[in-house]
């Protein structure tokens, strides 16, 4: 069956303000805007009044849809407290850019414009990206406000190391704005899985036959990627031992890259011992090569061979049944993917790995595709979820694993 593909909407409901500095980096805030609508948020942008001599304030009214605020004295403002209706409606406040100037005026909460009165009125979380020259950033009167601001509870994300709009090399980037999307994210995710140290296989296992050839199949690891980020969102610290996909690996995860079945398994039982919860996403070969041949194999290698040739296997192991059967197992989480008979096979599977929960999908629902449709499976029965985007079936996930934690412990 084919599904159609929605993008997921994992911020529809939340509103963030957004305030916007005087700083060069001001331009990847109109991509940050673009993202954050994307993923469902409602967005209102602030502006100071240098802000709006590197971008104009047309730019954000068009991608967020709102007025752009920007002049704490324009009458045309409601009932003139519009710093007040402002941030009540807000989940989540973001300065980015934040320059030094405004770090400086935060940290001292003036209120002389309409964004930093915005800030000092405000009842929601705050965040800052600073973004400036090196030398203003390590100056220790800024690093003063930045350990003042940290200490009021507000968030410092960054700033990064790197090459600067002034041609230095240093620490003072604004983060890239897909970096601030998933720190937004996290900051609006409830902590959940706080205190849970999560080791996760994904993707698929490539078990060689020679140096150029190997077995390997069709699992991409989206699934398993979306579910490291939103566990380690939810707050878990996650390990994730990862086969051959072409991911970028999720802000705060810890990843150890494999390739085969048996380096999986050595990674997993490596990082076992500290782990509360496991879970085996990967689709890792059942069988293996017996024999890997150290150098290309050849057409002509045998007179037989040009006819047909047969290739000898040997299992791997059964990392999750072995995960399982510890005498101090983590909570074990397993997956199936069929391509029929699901509730009986996944039932049996859970069975046979004694495990506490599996969750499995039918192949045509969910195999390369962005969304899929699983059913959960365990002591109680078995727990159908409509279909959903792998972004937002991983949040589902999280909940339905944290549920289950709680009435575990
Ligand atoms: O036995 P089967 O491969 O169908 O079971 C699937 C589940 O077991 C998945 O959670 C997968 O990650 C895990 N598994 C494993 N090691 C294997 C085979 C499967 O951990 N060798």
């Amino acid at each position: 069956m084919s599904v159609s593909v929605q993008p997921s909407t994992e911020l529809a409901g939340k509103r963030i303000l957004l305030g916007v500095t005087g700083g060069i980096a001001a331009y990847k805030c109109a991509e940050l805007v673009r993202l954050l609508k994307k993923a469902g948020a409602d967005v209102v942008v602030g502006m100071t009044d240098a802000a709006t001599r590197f971008v104009t304030p047309l730019t954000f009214q068009a991608l967020s849809g709102h007025p752009v605020a920007v002049d704490a004295w324009n009458p045309d403002q409601g009932n003139g407290m519009h710093h007040i209706d402002l941030t009540r409606t807000t989940d989540l406040m973001v300065v980015a850019p934040a320059s030094a100037d405004f770090l400086a005026k935060m940290a001292q909460g003036r209120a002389d414009d309409l964004l930093s009165t915005l800030v000092l009125a405000r009842d929601c979380p705050l965040a800052v990206a600073p973004a400036m020259n090196r030398q203003m950033w390590s100056n220790p009167a800024t690093q003063r406000n930045v350990t003042q601001l940290r200490g009021d509870g507000v968030a410092i994300w960054g700033p990064a190391v790197g090459e600067q709009a002034c041609g230095e090399t240093g620490e003072g980037r604004m983060l890239e704005s897909c970096e601030l999307l998933e720190l937004i994210v996290a900051a609006l995710t409830p902590k959940v899985l706080a205190g849970q140290r999560i080791v996760m296989t994904v993707g698929p296992t490539f078990e060689p036959l020679d140096p150029v050839r190997g077995i390997t199949n069709r699992s991409s690891g989206q699934m398993g990627y979306a579910m490291a980020r939103a566990f380690a969102q939810a707050g878990a610290e996650v390990t994730l031992v990862s086969g051959p996909v072409n991911f970028a690996t999720p802000m705060g995860v810890r990843r150890m890259d494999v390739l085969t079945a048996a380096e999986m398994r050595q990674a997993v039982m490596a990082e076992i011992a500290n782990a509360t919860v496991f879970v085996g996403v990967a689709a890792v070969a059942d069988y293996r090569p017996l024999e890997v041949s150290e150098h290309k194999l050849k057409k002509t290698d045998s007179e037989a061979a040009q006819q047909s040739r047969t290739l000898e296997l040997t299992t791997n192991p059964d990392i999750l049944a072995e995960v399982a059967s510890l005498p101090a197992a983590p909570y074990c989480v397993g997956f199936a993917a069929e391509s029929q008979n699901l509730d009986e096979y996944a039932e049996a599977k859970r069975l046979r790995k004694r495990l506490p929960l599996i969750i499995g999908n039918l192949v045509a629902d969910g195999l390369g595709t962005t969304e899929n449709r699983v059913t959960l499976y365990d002591d109680a029965g078995s727990h159908p979820l409509p279909i959903l985007h792998k972004v937002d079936l991983a949040k589902r996930l999280v909940d339905e694993l944290a549920r289950r934690l709680d009435a575990a412990s």
